[in-house]
């Protein structure tokens, strides 16, 4: 069945859509090619699905760019990645700056690369008045470090008394993640088929929907996310209700 963009407006658009943009590494074998081209292509794959998401009129875009495990990976590829990171921001911050997207990096951007640490800090600052698209970009991102961290900014408050002990609700804990005063994800997309989270926005996603494609994130097209929104438009949202 062929997707419309007018069937898509019928419906609620997912708010937050949260992307996990996986296998660029294996897109680059199928084609005897090094990890690094897969990466390129993965950040046009990036572009593309943001202008896809406007179009849609979603706001709030989160993707996953740097895990705190990627460190694991050949010193050569983590350069690879930081110089990348740098290279599209620099490259696209006009265009989104003029879209009205806010860029808003997410995680512990301080160990990453100067280079890549000033790009992003740039893009951040020049996009902060921005409100049409919240861009949330992943970098150096953990969901368990993002939980410890809040706990501790939240045990600090307590014991300068800023803080009572009962007045740590969930709300409360939320304003102290990266993605303080946001919706939820409704949908998280991963690409290339991995059935897992592998530490992402643990918190935030409690009940979002997950939908997972088996194409590998460079060959991810418009299409693909149409069909994402259209199964997501479908589903039941339950929330341990007994639904419609
Ligand atoms: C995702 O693609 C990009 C990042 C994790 C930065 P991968 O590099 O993980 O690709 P695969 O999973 O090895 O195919
Ligand atoms: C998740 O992909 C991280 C990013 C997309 C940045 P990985 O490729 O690192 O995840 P695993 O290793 O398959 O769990
Ligand atoms: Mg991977």
């Amino acid at each position: 069945m062929k997707i419309t963009l007018e069937q898509l407006k019928e419906k609620p658009m997912p708010q937050h859509t949260a992307i996990i943009m996986d296998g660029n590494g294996r897109w680059a074998k199928s084609k005897g090619l090094m990890r690094a081209a897969g990466h390129r292509v993965g950040v046009q794959a990036l572009k593309n699905t943001i202008i896809a998401l406007d179009e849609l009129g979603v706001g709030y875009l989160t993707v996953y760019a740097f895990s705190t495990e990627n460190w694991r990976r050949p010193q050569e590829e983590v350069n690879t990645l930081m110089e990348l990171i740098a290279e599209f921001i620099d490259k696209e911050i006009d265009y989104l700056d003029e879209k009205g997207v806010r860029v808003n990096p997410i995680g512990d951007i301080s160990a990453l690369t100067p280079k890549a640490l000033q790009s992003i800090s740039y893009a951040k600052e020049k996009t902060k008045n921005n409100s049409h698209i919240i861009f949330n970009v992943a970098l150096n991102y953990g969901g368990r470090q993002e939980i410890l961290r809040a706990a501790k900014a939240i045990c600090e408050a307590v014991q300068s008394h800023e803080l009572q002990i009962d007045d740590i609700t969930e709300d409360l804990f939320s304003k102290y993640l990266y993605t303080a005063g946001q919706p939820d994800p409704d949908l998280v997309i991963r690409s290339s088929g991995e059935l897992r989270i592998s530490n992402f926005l643990l918190w935030q996603v409690a009940y979002s929907e997950f939908w997972i494609t088996n194409t590998l994130w460079p060959d991810f097209k418009k299409e693909d996310l149409w069909q994402a929104v259209w199964e997501y438009q479908n589903r039941d949202r339950r929330y341990g209700g007994v639904g419609k």
